[in-house]
């Protein structure tokens, strides 16, 4: 049985998905502080079959450890994390607090426990400012705000755990690009409870009529039309990509660090066009000034992630924009009433 934290949320929601389908059994542990738990309901409806799910922090280490002994816990995925940049230039503590501390406690009851598998979600933003493209795991790191340093933080205690019992820990560090789409059925997607601070979703509220326009952060970028550039992953390839490195630690000890991303850069006009042909419908957008912190452009060299894991992202910019509309126009739109 394998744990997944934040496993309600909206890369967990569609990871638990891909572990379904792949014949693995999990279980949901999730504090619900950014998600809600009719995502459960729906998850059944997709996997046909109940979806068992414990309510908790990942900062209750006493918890954790009663969930790794009574549900035969061998491997666990740890989504669960506070992921906003801005709130967390504002709420460093709070950050760190859940972030590290909590994966700290998770780590400690699983090495009680014996449980010694873990699949992590790190970022891109590890990278910092890329100094050339595309970006390889043997980059440099570093970060410009808490959120980011987390992730490195976390990282780096992962890499600490490793190496104090060396090949004793299978843990894989994934550092994911822009996680964007929504599962094709339509029932589960992305559901931020606040105003959007990523394209996708944003661009998507504006489609449906949600929000008057998008401003587009700076169009004097030295890239192809002036605006960002990222490597947007559809939701889906990012949660197979779970379950594929789940299956390589089952054969390989110690520590992988590798991307998740498709290696192809999108513009962010690109993305607005994406989502035009797929809602048929326009999105207005203003030229605003560039966003503090933004880089121009990042995206994956994903080879390693294929050499090692006989994995990569398979679905297009189009159908990232026509499963994220779906969602976005269907379910999302009820949930809001
Ligand atoms: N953008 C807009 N308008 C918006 C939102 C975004 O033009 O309303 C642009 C950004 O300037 C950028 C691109 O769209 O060029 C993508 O922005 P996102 O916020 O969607 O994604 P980021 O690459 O900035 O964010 C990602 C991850 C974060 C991580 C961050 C590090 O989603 O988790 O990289 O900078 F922290």
């Amino acid at each position: 049985m394998i744990l997944v934290t934040g496993g309600a949320g909206f890369i967990g929601s569609h990871t638990c998905v891909a572990l379904a389908q792949a014949g693995q059994p999990f279980l949901i542990f999730d504090n619900f502080s950014n998600s809600r738990r009719s995502v459960l309901d729906r998850l059944a409806q997709i996997t046909g079959a109940p979806v068992p799910c414990v309510e908790g922090d990942v900062r209750d280490e006493a918890l954790l450890a009663r969930v790794l002994a009574d549900h035969a816990i061998t491997g666990v995925i740890h989504f669960a994390a506070f992921k906003a940049v801005g709130e967390s230039v504002a709420q460093p503590l709070r950050y760190y607090d859940n972030n590290v501390a909590g994966t700290v406690a998770l780590l400690r009851a699983m090495q009680a426990a014996g449980v010694r598998t873990l699949v992590f979600s790190s970022s891109a933003t590890v990278y910092g400012d890329p100094a050339s493209l595309p970006v390889r795991e043997d980059f440099p790191t570093s970060a410009t705000n808490p959120y980011g340093w987390s992730k490195l933080m976390m990282e780096q205690v992962l890499a600490d755990v490793d190496a104090s019992e060396p090949g004793q820990w299978r843990i894989a560090r994934l550092r994911y690009f822009n996680p964007v789409g929504a599962h094709a059925s339509g029932l589960i997607g992305e559901d931020p409870q606040d105003v959007p601070n990523n394209l996708a979703p944003y661009v998507a509220q504006v489609v449906a009529g949600w929000r008057e326009a998008l401003s587009v952060y700076g169009n004097d970028y030295p890239t192809s039309d002036g605006t960002g550039v990222r490597d947007y992953i559809h939701v889906c390839d990012l949660a197979e990509g779970h379950v594929a490195a789940l299956r390589y630690l089952r054969a390989h000890p110690g520590l992988l660090t590798v991307n998740l991303g498709t290696g192809r850069p999108v513009s962010v006009l690109e993305m607005v066009r994406g989502f035009e042909r797929a809602s048929g419908r326009p999105v207005p957008y203003r030229i605003a000034p560039r966003r503090p912190g933004d880089v121009a452009a990042c995206w994956a060299d994903p080879s390693l992630a294929e050499r090692l894991l006989g994995w990569r992202a398979s679905r297009d910019l189009d159908s990232i924009c026509t499963d994220a509309w779906r969602w976005q126009d269907g379910v999302a739109r009820s949930l809001r009433g």
